[in-house]
């Protein structure tokens, strides 16, 4: 697994990847999965795009 934060964006996950719930049920299963790291998402853990609606910056 490869984690990668993009700039003024999500974490990159690429690698056999799983991603869990709080449940420990499987929300996620693939290759890569793009992660929210700025917390507007509506789909989190994962990135929607709100990112950019918002205007977050990684600085
Ligand atoms: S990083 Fe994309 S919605 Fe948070």
């Amino acid at each position: 697994m490869i984690i990668t934060p993009l700039p003024d964006g999500p974490l990159e996950v690429s690698g056999a990847n799983i991603v869990k719930d709080q449940d420990g049920n499987i929300a996620k299963e693939g290759e890569k999965a793009y992660l929210c790291r700025c917390g507007f998402s509506a789909n989190k853990p994962f990135c929607d795009g709100s990112h950019k609606r918002e205007g977050w910056t990684s600085n």
